[in-house]
């Protein structure tokens, strides 16, 4: 990542900094932890500043019950916790509580043009044939997901496959705001798309992606099921009759097959080859087991520790407050610059 700072002479002026979330919309699961969350850890204290944030305003773009939004932030911050995000080293918050980021993207909705968000492929996706009933802010979403970005100056995104569109787009807003307005002030990030599962795959089907929304929840695994869930949505996971190949480019053309090994080797923290050269030549009857065990062995103790910091809630709304406060000395600064450069008067 630092590589990348160095290279990207646009950004080159601003301290290295990492800004990502996730919606708090229930159903955390295997795609967002591996895709995410545990990417994430991985960056935490190597030297970056780090800002996490369960993005609520953005999980409202489709109807939320109340009460279940608010037990899926706590939940959501309590997987971030437990999966290894140290609220001393990063900033966990919950987007409300910082309001520069509505108030940044108000400005953002003024420098995007309609026809940017109408190319967003998610767009496209969750409304597809219902664009006129679906919300506004559905439609506005990556314009909030820029102010996100940027309201803390942030030169790193790491996301999954899927955000990347949005991240450029955030560039685009970026570029465009220093643009019209003369000024080199916001940095253009960068996505960090890393690892073997940048895009995990349903375990129903392997051409689909990984989804909270996908009503089959054997289609997933989820970061608050147990270990025999685990296990038994593995053994069912849909494979192929062929034995595994020995070299990444044989699971070419074999989509659930080479799902299961990105999953088995981002949770191993090997490459797809080093996987390959170990299993290559053996049944699924075997390799199923085997990643059971894995998934089992990294994934339960999160959900073990779920759900005790869940039997705290108060604990975990602490959390988010300090790390709010913290997030908004960053934020505060760079919105009154914003309006300065934007030509607002302030007393
Ligand atoms: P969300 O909440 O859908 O997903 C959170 C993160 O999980 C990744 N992800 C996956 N990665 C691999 N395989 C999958 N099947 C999979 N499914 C989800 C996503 O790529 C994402 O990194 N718009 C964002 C949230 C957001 C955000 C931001 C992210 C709002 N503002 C600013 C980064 C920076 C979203 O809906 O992610």
């Amino acid at each position: 990542m630092t590589d990348a700072v160095q290279t990207h002479s646009s950004s080159a002026q601003f301290t290295p900094r990492i800004f990502s979330g996730i919606q708090p919309s229930g159903n955390l699961h295997l795609g967002n932890y591996l895709g995410a969350l545990k990417r994430f850890v991985d960056a935490q204290g190597q030297g970056m500043e780090t800002l996490y944030c369960m993005v609520d305003l953005h999980a409202i773009t489709v109807w939320q019950d109340p009460a279940a939004l608010r037990h899926q932030t706590r939940e959501l911050a309590a997987g971030f916790i437990a999966a290894g995000l140290d609220p001393a080293q990063s900033m966990l918050f919950n987007q409300s509580q910082v309001p520069e980021h509505a108030q940044l993207a108000w400005i953002f909705n003024c420098v995007a043009r309609m026809g940017w968000m109408n190319r967003m492929t998610q767009w496209k996706d969750k409304a597809g044939k219902n664009a006129e009933k679906s919300s506004l802010g559905l439609f506005a979403y990556p314009s909030l997901m820029a102010a996100d970005i940027l309201i803390y100056h942030a030169t790193h995104v790491p996301v999954g496959e899927d955000q990347k569109q949005h991240v450029e787009l955030t560039r685009d807003i970026a570029a465009k705001f220093n643009h019209d307005y003369g000024v080199e002030f916001f940095p253009l990030p960068e996505p960090v798309i890393e690892g073997a599962a940048t895009r995990v795959m349903s375990l129903r089907d392997g051409t689909k992606k990984m989804s909270k929304s996908d009503p089959s929840d054997a289609s997933r695994i989820n970061l608050t099921d147990d270990a025999d869930a685990i296990a038994k949505k593995i053994r069912k996971a849909k494979t192929d009759p062929e034995p595994l190949p020995s070299e990444a480019k044989g699971l070419d053309e074999r989509p659930d097959a080479r799902n299961l090994v990105n999953i088995y080797a981002a949770l191993a923290g090997q490459s797809v080859d080093e996987v390959l050269r170990d299993v290559g030549g053996r049944a699924f009857s075997e390799f199923k087991p085997m990643l059971a065990d894995l998934a089992v062995d990294k994934l339960s103790p999160i959900s073990t520790k779920m759900s005790e910091l869940m039997a705290a809630p108060e604990e975990i709304d602490a959390i988010l407050a300090q790390g709010a406060a913290r997030a908004r000395e960053i934020a505060a600064p760079i919105l009154e610059r914003t309006y300065d450069i934007v030509g607002f008067v302030r007393g």
